[in-house]
């Protein structure tokens, strides 16, 4: 069932409505196009071009927005190669750049993808379904030793309790070989943490490994990282970068970011504090209830006056 509403697009549309002359702007994390649509269906002129690494959600964009005609274009890529994708295209610079990270709600409820610590499914993660290259969580779960795993659950789960899952996990392997499905390692560590932690834990015990296993499965905060980097790089104009983030890890990069170039004077830093959704929000749609929406508006670069 397709549940997807776009997360906080009204503000996003509300920071684009600052924009001078809003023309083209990169939707660079396509999914279902929810904010490609709201580009297009308020700003009759501009184009809109949308990214993502997942070529499920091309597809579904495409069919979602082929009214638009060529006002939209959609690109099978990684937005770490936000700038030759662009090149390629020939479109030219953008007016804004909107990031919606994590997971859309299509792959949350496809079990086979694996994202999902509430459904059956293998262990796979990869956000492009295509990509051989990629190693799938189970590769990761099945292969990394003890120290490595204690190390990915810290780094990109934020988990206490890493240790004994890892542990746990390297147990059920030496004794039952390899995990194989989602409602495997969860079993593995519900079995592995003492009720008391995992009462303490609220939601689902696996919840912060899931994350974790997802951020290196498709190098999630370096790819983000990278893709910040080269909005800098392609702001000779007046541009808006947009990001709404679900995450801590991720809502760091961010405002580092963001802080960053508000300090070398490249423009302004919108919201020292991130926006967060309203309560109508929340009841409609629950997912949005760990959304931060950060805004950085790049200035005009004026070029420099020389005394000759
Ligand atoms: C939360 S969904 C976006 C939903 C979208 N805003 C909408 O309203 O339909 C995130 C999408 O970004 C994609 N994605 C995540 N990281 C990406 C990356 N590094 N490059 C390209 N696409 C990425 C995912 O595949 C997913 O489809």
């Amino acid at each position: 069932m397709n549940t997807h509403i776009p997360v906080m697009l009204p503000e996003i549309c509300g920071i684009l409505g600052k924009a001078q002359n809003l023309r083209f702007v990169v939707d660079a994390t396509l999914g279902l196009g929810g904010y490609s649509e709201g580009v297009l269906l308020k700003w009759r002129k501009a184009v809109v071009l949308g990214i993502d690494q997942d070529p499920q959600a091309i597809e579904a964009a495409k069919r979602k927005l082929m009214d638009f005609g060529d006002r939209f274009r959609a690109v099978h890529g990684n937005f770490r190669d936000l700038s030759p994708i662009l090149e390629k295209t020939g479109m030219g610079k953008p007016d804004a750049v909107l990031f919606d990270l994590g997971v859309s709600s299509i792959q949350i409820e496809t079990p086979e993808r694996g994202f999902s610590f509430q459904e059956d499914g293998p262990l796979d993660m990869r956000m492009d379904s295509q990509s051989e290259r990629q190693e799938r969580a189970g590769d990761i779960i099945n292969t990394a030793g003890m120290r490595e795993l204690i190390t990915l659950f810290r780094k990109y789960g934020e988990d206490p309790y890493a240790a004994q899952i890892a542990r746990g996990i390297v147990r059920y392997r030496e004794s039952s070989g390899p995990i194989k499905s989602t409602s495997e390692l969860v079993q593995v560590i519900r079995d592995t943490l003492p009720a008391p932690v995992q009462r303490k834990m609220g939601r689902n015990p696996a919840r912060k490994v899931f994350q974790a296993l997802r951020i290196a499965v498709n190098d999630e905060l370096e790819a983000l990282a990278d893709a910040l980097n080269q909005c800098e790089s392609l702001s000779s104009g007046a541009m808006m970068v947009i990001v709404v983030s679900y995450h801590s890890l991720e809502d760091r990069i961010v405002k580092r970011k963001f802080r960053e170039w508000d300090a070398l004077g490249r423009g302004n830093d919108l919201y020292r504090k991130p926006l967060v959704p309203g309560a109508e929000e929340l009841k409609e749609n629950w997912r949005s209830r760990s959304a931060k929406l950060r805004a950085f508006s790049f200035l005009e670069k004026v070029p420099e006056v020389t005394d000759r």
